[in-house]
């Protein structure tokens, strides 16, 4: 204390001039060095900031059950993954969207292992960093991206397959803009489903359920439908993929049977008045369907329809 009160005190000449005690010979090196400290600090401040921030990335470690904007993080189990890209049946035509990608795990493993386009749209930007990271180690970054968006505000309408594992509120927020997706696209969900659309299938592992949903065209309404040189009035109603249907054959509306919607896929019979039973199958493009009709004794030809 004292020694510093005096230190002070003493004119700036004085200690310049006056030769340095014995002592001062001892201190002189170490002060050099605290001086070189001093100097090097801001230095070290500088340079290195990206590497200092990117460091401080390196370490970003994911706490299983960390807060995310509209659900915590709970990563799906490798082998669940594995399942809902096969049940999917995603190949390397396909462009897969895991919305709320966590890690980053199923649209890196839909790369790596069906050779799929992906994206990952995660709220949280450690994780999207981490798994852009996780992306270049795997080799995969060329066909792999994750983007930091809301999956509420994102436009995902370009994938032919969407993962999820979300919450049973936040599947049924996301369900319009899913039924408006691609016919055929496929939707799979880990452990939750979407209320009164019932899935295409399920399945489960060791107590944790997948669902898988394919988006079924809009079919519902009237139909001109021609055959053969004949126009039938069809009607459909429809109930997401379930479809069922009638066909006024004169003073008759006889109903459709084996009605089938898949994607755009699809497939109905009816019998005539001749008792003669007829098969269609075809493909639904908006306002119009074709396909080709099978009729009992062996007769084929092609078919067309327009909503009316
Ligand atoms: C249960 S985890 C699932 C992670 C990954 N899909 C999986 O199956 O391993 C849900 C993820 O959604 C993210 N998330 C929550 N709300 C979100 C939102 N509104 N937009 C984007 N991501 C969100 C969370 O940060 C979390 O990483």
């Amino acid at each position: 204390m004292q020694r510093r009160r005096s230190l002070r005190a003493r004119p700036l000449a004085a200690l310049s001039v006056s030769a340095p005690p014995r002592s001062a010979l001892l201190v002189a090196p170490l002060a050099a060095l605290a001086l070189a400290a001093f100097v090097a600090l801001p230095m070290a401040g500088y340079a290195p900031e990206a590497a200092a921030q990117a460091a401080k990335k390196e370490e970003f470690a994911p706490q299983v059950g960390q807060a995310g904007k509209d659900v915590i993080w709970v990563p799906t189990p490798e082998e669940l993954v594995e399942r809902m890209l096969r049940m999917a049946q995603a190949t390397s035509k396909d462009f897969v969207i895991d919305l709320g990608s966590g890690d980053g795990r199923i649209a890196i493993a839909a790369a790596k292992k069906a050779g799929a386009r992906a994206m990952g749209i995660e709220y949280n930007p450690d994780m999207v960093e981490l798994s852009n990271r996780k992306a270049r180690e795997e080799g995969v970054a060329g066909q792999v991206k994750f983007v930091k968006a809301d999956i509420f505000e994102s436009d995902f309408s370009q994938a032919s397959v969407i993962t999820m594992y979300l919450l049973p509120g936040l599947n049924l927020k996301l369900r319009p803009k899913l039924l408006d997706m691609k016919p055929g696209t496929r939707l799979v969900s880990h452990q939750f489903n979407m209320d009164d659309w019932e899935p295409d299938e399920r399945d489960n592992l060791e107590g944790r359920a997948a669902y898988l949903w394919i988006v079924p065209a809009k079919v519902q309404g009237g139909w001109k439908l021609t055959a053969g040189g004949e126009t039938h009035d069809v009607t459909l109603t429809q109930r997401y993929q379930k479809v069922e249907g009638s066909v006024k054959l004169g003073r008759i509306e006889a109903g459709l049977r084996d009605v089938a919607l898949r994607g755009d896929e699809i497939k109905f019979a009816w019998v005539d008045s001749a008792g003669v039973r007829h098969e269609f199958r075809g493909r639904v493009s908006g306002a119009s369907m074709e396909g080709t009709v099978r009729s009992e004794g062996g007769r084929e030809g092609r078919w067309t329809a327009a909503r009316r």
